[in-house]
């Protein structure tokens, strides 16, 4: 076989398993030890655990794998996601994608600011709107893999923001684009208060 045959073989090969398709049953079972922090069906208790019921399965496929690599440090996940393959990642993002979301509440006190940025940015900072990707309802884009962001604990929602907006050490997974790091950039501690509870209520 000639060297271009074998290369576009390996091409296709590896497309083949970063696309491999989730089986949401399989997962179910494989997703067991996630159950303790994320809650057997992905809805979350704890303000610092995401939620990952409803989430898009493309964004939580990303998020295992670079989890996994370590491009995004989760240390309360550290080895737990060593042993497991390229398709038990894709079963268990597939089994939380299916789960029915749940929502919070919202802190009246600070939802006229959450929602003016959420779906009208800040011109003057050249901030887009959230809704541009995440959608109006904020249920993302699962085609894309912008995430679901409605109902998710507005503490891990703060957080993120806060992570993302860091020079070193937060959260720089946002692919070369940088998006969110972008984003964050113009986002103050009050601002990020707002949108983050926000979120929390919106459904
Ligand atoms: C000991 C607690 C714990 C366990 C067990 C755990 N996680 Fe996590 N996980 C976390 C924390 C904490 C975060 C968020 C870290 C941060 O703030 O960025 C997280 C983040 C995630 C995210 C990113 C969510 C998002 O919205 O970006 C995914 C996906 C995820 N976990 C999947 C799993 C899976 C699958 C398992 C089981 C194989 C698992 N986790 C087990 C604590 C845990
Ligand atoms: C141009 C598109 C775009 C816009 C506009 C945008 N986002 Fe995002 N956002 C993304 C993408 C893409 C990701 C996922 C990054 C990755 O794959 O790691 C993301 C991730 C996030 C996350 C992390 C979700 C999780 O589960 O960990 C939060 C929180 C977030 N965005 C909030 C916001 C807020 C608040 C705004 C408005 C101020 C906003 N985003 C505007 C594209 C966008």
């Amino acid at each position: 076989m000639n060297k271009l045959i074998v290369s576009l073989l390996l091409t296709l090969g590896m497309t083949g398993v970063a696309h491999a398709a989730g089986d949401a049953a399989a997962g179910q079972a494989k997703a067991a030890v996630c159950g303790a922090c994320h809650g057997p069906d992905g809805n979350s208790m704890a303000p610092n655990f995401p939620k990952l019921a409803g989430q898009g399965e493309r964004y939580l496929n990303k998020q295992l794998h670079d989890i996994k690599s370590g491009k995004r440090t989760v240390l309360e996940m550290t080895g737990l996601l060593t042993n497991l393959s390229d398709q038990d990642l894709a079963d268990i993002a597939a089994y939380f994608a299916s789960q029915k979301g749940s929502v919070g509440a919202a802190d009246p006190k600070l939802v006229a600011r959450g929602e003016k940025l959420f779906r009208g940015g800040d011109l003057e900072k050249g901030l887009p709107a959230c809704t541009g990707c995440h959608s109006p309802n904020g249920a993302g884009n699962a085609a894309a893999g912008f995430p679901h962001l409605g109902g998710q604990h507005a503490q891990y929602v703060a957080k993120q923001l806060t992570d993302f907006r860091k020079e070193e050490g937060g959260r720089a997974n946002d692919g070369d684009a940088m998006t969110m790091r972008t984003i964050a950039r113009k986002l103050s501690d009050e601002d990020i208060a707002a949108v983050a509870s926000y979120i929390q209520g919106l459904h």
